[in-house]
C-alpha cells in the first residue's frame, strides 16, 4: 500500500462522479460478465446473496456514490474513490469510519487475467458486496479500530488477519470450503484454483496461525484458511486481538512455503 502505483487514479468531479472512457466501460461489461458465471459456480452463498442484493450494472463502470447509498441503507458503510495506493494509516482510519477506500482506475485489456494492483473492478465488485452483510461489516469495521488503536509494527500484522480473511478467505459450506475473500471472488484464475487445485493448503482458522503465516502478493495463493461462518469473525473481534498480535510478534514469522521475492498485487 505504502509504494508508488504505476496507474493513474481517475478523480471524481464536485459531485463525487468519476467519467470513463467507453473502452474502460466495455473492460468492465467483459470482466463482469465472466466474473458472474465464475461466481456462481465457486463463491460461497454469502457472496453470492449479497452480490444479487448490490445489483451492481453490467454496461458500465458504477459510481462509488451509487453503491454507498446502497450500502448506507444496509449497514451505514460507504466506498469512496482513492489513489491506487495510499498509506496503512488512511486506510485503516477509512475502515475505522465506515468507509471503503476504492481505487478508481480500471485495468486495461491487455491485464483482464493479471494485475499488479487492485483496480475498481476488484473493489467494487470484489470487496462491496459483502458490505452488504451485517456480520461481515462489523468486522471489517474493528480492522480499522483495531488499525487505529495499533503501533506502526503491528501493521504488517494485522494485515495478514485482513489477506486471509476480507481478501482471500474460504468459508466452510455443505458442498466444502467455498471462497468468500474480494481477492479470490474477483478473480477469473484464482477462483477455481481456490476450491479445485491440490496445490494450496486449505487450513482451520486459527487466529495465531494466520497472524505468523506468510502471504504472497505476486501470484495465486499457497495457503487459505477457512472458517466455519461470518459470526466466527464476529467472535473474533470481541478477542484482544492487539494483545494477540502483541503474542505473535514475540513468537515470529513462520517460515514461507514459497520464494520470498515479491512485489506484485495480484487482484
Ligand atoms: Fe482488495
Amino acid at each position: 500500500m505504502a509504494k508508488r502505483s504505476k496507474y493513474r487514479a481517475m478523480r471524481a468531479d464536485q459531485n463525487g462522479l468519476i467519467s470513463y472512457s467507453d473502452e474502460a466501460h466495455d473492460t468492465w461489461q467483459t470482466l463482469i460478465s465472466r466474473q458472474r458465471k465464475c461466481v456462481a459456480q465457486y463463491a460461497c452463498e454469502e457472496y453470492q446473496h449479497a452480490l444479487a442484493q448490490l445489483d451492481l450494472p453490467n454496461e458500465q463502470i458504477p459510481q462509488c456514490k451509487a453503491i454507498s447509498e446502497k450500502l448506507y441503507d444496509a449497514t451505514a458503510w460507504k466506498v469512496a474513490p482513492v489513489d491506487a495506493l495510499i498509506s496503512f494509516e488512511e486506510f485503516y482510519h477509512m475502515l475505522a469510519n465506515k468507509v471503503f477506500p476504492a481505487a478508481s482506475f480500471i485495468r486495461s485489456r491487455q491485464e483482464l487475467d493479471y494485475l499488479q494492483e487492485p483496480d475498481i473492478f476488484h473493489e467494487i465488485f470484489g470487496h462491496t458486496p459483502l458490505l452488504m452483510n451485517q456480520r461481515f461489516a462489523e468486522f471489517s469495521h474493528a480492522i480499522g479500530k483495531i488499525g487505529l488503536a495499533a503501533e506502526p509494527a503491528d501493521y504488517s500484522w494485522l494485515a495478514r488477519l485482513y489477506w486471509f480473511t476480507i481478501e482471500f478467505g474460504l468459508i466452510h459450506s455443505a458442498a466444502g470450503p467455498r471462497p468468500y475473500g474480494a481477492g479470490i471472488v474477483s478473480s477469473f484464475t484464482e477462483l477455481p484454483y481456490s476450491i479445485e487445485s491440490n496445490a494450496p493448503k486449505r487450513l482451520p482458522f486459527k487466529l495465531m496461525d494466520v497472524l505468523r503465516t506468510p502471504y504472497r502478493i505476486d501470484a495465486l495463493q499457497t495457503s487459505y484458511f477457512i472458517i466455519d461462518d461470518f459470526e466466527e469473525l464476529f467472535e473474533l473481534i470481541e478477542q484482544d486481538l492487539l494483545g494477540a498480535i502483541h503474542e505473535a510478534r514475540r513468537l515470529g514469522m513462520y517460515e514461507a512455503n514459497f520464494p520470498l521475492a515479491c512485489t506484485k498485487h495480484a487482484a
